[in-house]
């Protein structure tokens, strides 16, 4: 496994959309293998594909502690219910903004061995979810945050 270079905010990379992945081969899953250890390894609870460049459709999160997911293609559905908090994103560095999110979420999708996965989430991993999935389609939390500040001690992270 490697650690990959996180894109920031700034970047066209971020905004573009991504495509889906054909198919989840050795190559694939290298490629999230190394998403979970950058991820892991700069502190945060989820990581999308075009954040290190890799414009297709996928991220990994970690909600939880240990808890892992992989998501390749995939298709978030029965959105119900809002949820506000205070988020923030390994592109946009030192900045946390408060957003408002889905309360529970259908998500579908592809997982690390290629086989149909699907949970029906809600609280804080529906709001990880969310926020990768976005990513996929060039989309950031600053886009839908208010009061987008610079962390403070306050902030916890
Ligand atoms: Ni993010």
């Amino acid at each position: 496994m490697a650690l990959r270079n996180i894109f920031h905010e700034g970047d066209p990379i971020l905004r573009k959309k991504c495509r889906e992945v054909d198919k989840v081969d050795d190559r694939i899953r290298t490629i999230l293998d190394d998403m979970i250890e950058t991820m892991r390894d700069a502190g945060g609870v989820g990581l999308a594909a075009p954040q290190i460049g890799i414009m297709r459709r996928m991220f990994v999160a970690e909600p939880e502690p240990g808890e892992v997911y992989c998501f390749v293609n995939p298709e978030i559905s029965d959105v119900e219910g809002m949820q506000e908090s205070d988020e923030g994103c390994l592109s946009v560095p030192g900045y946390v903004g408060t957003v408002e999110r889905p309360e529970r979420i259908r998500i579908r999708g592809l997982d690390r061995d290629g086989n149909m996965q699907e949970y029906v989430l809600e609280g804080f991993p529906a709001i990880v979810m969310s926020h990768e999935n976005d990513h996929l389609d060039g989309i950031l939390y600053i886009d839908k945050a208010r009061n987008v500040r610079p962390v403070t001690d306050e902030d916890g992270e």
